[in-house]
């Protein structure tokens, strides 16, 4: 049976796992925060997890390893992958996939299974299919609740922003290309680098972000314009319980490439 390394074991790890029931793989896991493992531990106590203590050592045990963690975590996986080619890698900090863009397109050319879930949007089938066609635009349109987007570093840097969308019901917070979004929002916005990697043309995606005072669920509007046609998307998702930021499903898209493989 392959194993799974998980690297980060915090609320998607989590909520992936607890929906996970059948999933019997034995399981490595490394945290830099040595209370999240122990949680992570407690909960899935009738699973077969092994406690790791770096990311090369995940890299090394696990068949396939499941990126949970952040943009830092996938900059120190892209340092150790070349050395570790017979492996599946699911990232979900897709900014640091964005930000090692050159070097992933490179694996990928050499045959290296690296895997990016759909995550919070439909469509990614077809928009990895117009990559072979012109791509004129990319667009994509994003709504959601105020309170899941007010701890992002953009509102510290523009304090007046952050005194206006108090007062409105709706206010368009970003408008931007890829990079600025992911930049300003690492953890909101990994729709809009999914949107870059898939596509393999980040320089056409442009981003619009609105925050929404009375919004409960996290839409995503994704508009593709190639000279294959049009694609329209849009997804409402409902967020996680434990964690508002986290669309389900996310989770479940996870999920579903973790299958493909165990
Ligand atoms: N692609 C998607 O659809 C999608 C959906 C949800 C979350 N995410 C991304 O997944 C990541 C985790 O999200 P979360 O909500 O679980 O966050 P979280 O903060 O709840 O958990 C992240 C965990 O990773 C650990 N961590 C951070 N950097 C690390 C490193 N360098 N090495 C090892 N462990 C590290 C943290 O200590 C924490 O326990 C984020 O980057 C988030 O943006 C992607």
């Amino acid at each position: 049976m392959k194993t799974i390394g998980i690297i980060g074991s915090g609320n998607i790890a989590t909520l992936i796992f607890k929906i996970a029931k059948d999933i019997k793989n034995k399981l490595y896991v490394y945290d830099v925060n040595q209370n999240n493992i122990e949680k992570f531990c407690k909960k899935f106590h009738n699973k077969k997890i092994i406690r790791c203590n770096s990311i090369e050592q995940i890299i090394k045990f696990s068949d396939i390893v499941l990126e949970s963690a952040s943009i830092t975590a996938v900059d120190e996986i892209f340092e150790y992958i070349r050395s570790y080619k017979n492996k599946v890698y699911i990232f979900l900090s897709i900014g640091g996939v964005l930000k090692n863009f050159s070097l992933y397109k490179d694996l990928i050319k050499k045959g290296y299974k690296i895997c990016i879930p759909s995550g919070a949007i439909a469509g990614c089938d077809a928009l990895s299919a117009v990559r072979f066609t012109k791509i004129k635009s990319i667009q994509l349109k994003t709504i959601k609740p105020l309170k899941t987007l007010i701890t992002a570093p953009y509102f510290k840097q523009n304090k007046n922003l952050y005194n206006k969308v108090l007062k409105q019901k709706q206010t368009i917070v970003f408008h931007g290309n890829v990079y600025d979004a992911v930049k300003n929002f690492p953890q909101n916005i990994n729709v809009a680098a999914t949107l870059a990697v898939v596509s393999n043309n980040p320089d056409k995606v442009k981003v619009t972000i609105i925050a929404d005072k009375d919004l409960k669920n996290n839409i995503h509007e994704v508009t593709v314009v190639s000279s294959a046609g049009k694609i329209f998307t849009r997804t409402e998702n409902i967020p996680s319980e434990d964690n508002p930021k986290t669309s389900y499903l996310a989770a479940l898209s996870a999920l579903s490439v973790l299958h493909q493989f165990v």
